[in-house]
């Protein structure tokens, strides 16, 4: 797979995914990733990438020219085309799988007010949001985009099973509680089921606890 970010921050971007986990699995060659300057496609001579909004409002959008640019230097005939940004649909562990399989992901970072709609329109494929509030600018949003997908790519986690137990593979209910050694800290005891040795009963008392923490934490996942 291959990744190209463009934005007005890439190291903001490429921070998270240059350590541990991600940073092996570009080493391997699992995936190419590089983020690129917005401002180095700006036709302006100052090097300027935003604009005033048509028709009045508050901020600044970045300006259709330079994503146009962009987009026409790195797209290819694979590409999938996405934009971070808190309109676009909810990322979920659905659409982290759905682009795994992608060979090319171009990412899109909004900044300011946004972008302007002529972007949207003729050159991304999917805005995406990774949740309902606003971040200063969409490389932050881009990085855990980036993260949950190429931990998903064939051999990045080091146990192929790790992301088949996890939360969200059953979309609609949380992982249960797990424990560590040692058996009793400060008087809190691992739940005595755990250290039975009984498949069924911990099968059982599992899935109970993740109705439980799910009814608690996330109960918009069982309606
Ligand atoms: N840019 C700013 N906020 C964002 C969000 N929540 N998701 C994606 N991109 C963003």
């Amino acid at each position: 797979m291959r990744i190209d970010i463009v934005t007005l921050f890439p190291e903001v971007a490429l921070a998270p995914l240059s350590d541990s986990i991600i940073q092996r699995a570009r080493a391997a060659g699992l995936v190419e990733v590089q983020a690129h300057q917005l401002r180095d496609w700006s036709v302006d001579r100052h090097k300027r990438v935003d604009d005033t909004l048509c028709g009045g409002g508050q901020g600044m959008l970045l300006k259709p020219e330079p994503l146009f640019a962009a987009v026409e230097a790195l797209k290819q005939a694979d590409t999938l085309v996405v934009l971070m940004t808190p309109q676009g649909r909810p990322f979920r562990q659905a659409v982290a799988q759905e682009l795994s399989k992608a060979s090319h992901l171009l990412v899109l970072c909004g900044h300011y007010e946004g972008v302007d709609h002529r972007v949207i329109e003729s050159l991304v494929d999917v805005e995406l949001s990774i949740g309902d509030y606003v971040l200063t600018n969409g490389a932050i949003a881009a990085a855990v985009v980036c993260d949950a997908v190429i931990r998903l790519l064939p051999g990045a986690l080091g146990d192929e099973r790790s992301h088949v137990e996890e939360s969200f593979s059953d979309p609609n209910l949380l992982e249960a509680p797990s424990y560590t050694r040692p058996i009793e800290f400060r008087g809190m005891k691992v739940p005595d089921v755990l250290t039975s040795g009984h498949h069924a009963n911990i099968q059982a008392w599992k899935k109970e606890m993740a109705l439980e923490r799910t009814r608690v934490n996330r109960p918009d996942l069982l309606d």
